[in-house]
């Protein structure tokens, strides 16, 4: 049974390859662009656009992880059934269903990609992952080196999720069948505030880390050119409308893996190198 990771080079999907080729699976690999795509021995890899139908890529496939994409994936999804693909595994966010989020642009883009899949037919489970440990170096690695981290809203509350959680639950559905279902919403084990992750953060590495509150206005001038305002602003909304108020925490990772969830100060102690 062939397993078809999209988003090979994605913090995720990468994570997700080297845990299935590890445990023993045939695994084949994605991205749009192939060239330089790093895969442990004896994965295969192939160039594979989740807008453009591609049934090549789809040859042998049993079970597949897919991308939130934005774009159509019909003519992927239909390619999908043709080849009699079994069940498909779908990265979404809380942005989907939360109640500030849910109607802005985040919100849309994940729900429009569900709805997608399921009207596709196609046997799937959608994923719902908390906050991603990796945001901390996507939005502060630069901020973490120079030893100050500046964050609107510091005293709201998530939940980061350690990626080897995420990767060992998405792998678990791709190769059985038994915790399968509509969708499995998956948290971290503890509610922190961000301030908490930078405080971990700097405990770890062992050296002094500053949080500057900011203010929104502050935020939004110093928005990277990369990140859309629109999308931004939408997590504004949730970041003010959560401060002080508990993360969502759930048992679906212990459930799942037989093992609690790993805290974020695992997380850090596993990828210290990385900041
Ligand atoms: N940040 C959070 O806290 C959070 C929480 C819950 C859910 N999420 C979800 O997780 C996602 C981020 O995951 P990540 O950090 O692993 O992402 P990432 O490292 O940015 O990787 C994104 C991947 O998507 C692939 N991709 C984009 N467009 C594609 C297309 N048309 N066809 C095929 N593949 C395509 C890219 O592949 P190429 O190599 O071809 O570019 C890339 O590998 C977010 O977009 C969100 O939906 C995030």
């Amino acid at each position: 049974m062939t397993v078809l990771v999209t988003g090979a080079r994605g913090n995720i999907g990468s994570r997700l390859v080297e845990h299935l080729a590890r445990t023993g699976r045939q695994v084949r690999a994605s991205a749009r662009d192939v060239t330089g795509l790093d895969v442990p021995d004896g994965v295969e890899r192939v160039a594979l656009d989740l807008t453009a139908p591609d049934e090549a890529a789809l040859e042998g496939v049993r079970t597949a992880f897919l991308y939130p994409t934005f774009g159509d994936i019909g003519g992927f999804l239909a390619a999908a059934v043709k080849a009699e693909v079994e069940h498909v595994v779908l990265l979404s966010s809380p942005a989907s269903y939360d109640p500030v989020e849910h109607a802005g642009p985040i919100g849309a883009a994940h729900q429009a990609i569900e709805a997608a899949v399921r009207e596709s037919g196609l046997g799937h489970t959608v994923l719902y992952p908390s906050w991603l440990a990796t945001n901390t170096i996507r939005d502060w690695g630069g901020q973490i080196k120079a030893g100050t981290v500046a964050i609107a809203f510091p005293d709201w509350r998530i939940n980061p999720i350690h990626l080897d959680d995420y990767v060992e639950v998405a792998a678990d559905l791709l190769v059985r069948e038994q915790f399968r279902g509509r969708s499995v919403v998956l948290t971290g084990p503890e509610s922190l505030s961000q301030r908490e992750v930078v405080a971990t953060v700097a405990a770890v590495l062992g050296r002094p880390i500053d949080v500057r509150e900011q203010t929104r206005e502050e935020a939004v001038a110093a928005l990277p050119e990369w990140f859309p305002a629109p999308v931004f602003a939408s997590l504004l909304d949730v970041a003010a409308n959560a401060a002080d108020v508990p993360a969502t925490v759930n048992n679906n990772v212990e459930r799942i893996t037989g093992h609690p969830a790993r805290t974020f100060a695992q997380w850090m102690r596993d990828n210290a190198s990385a900041y």
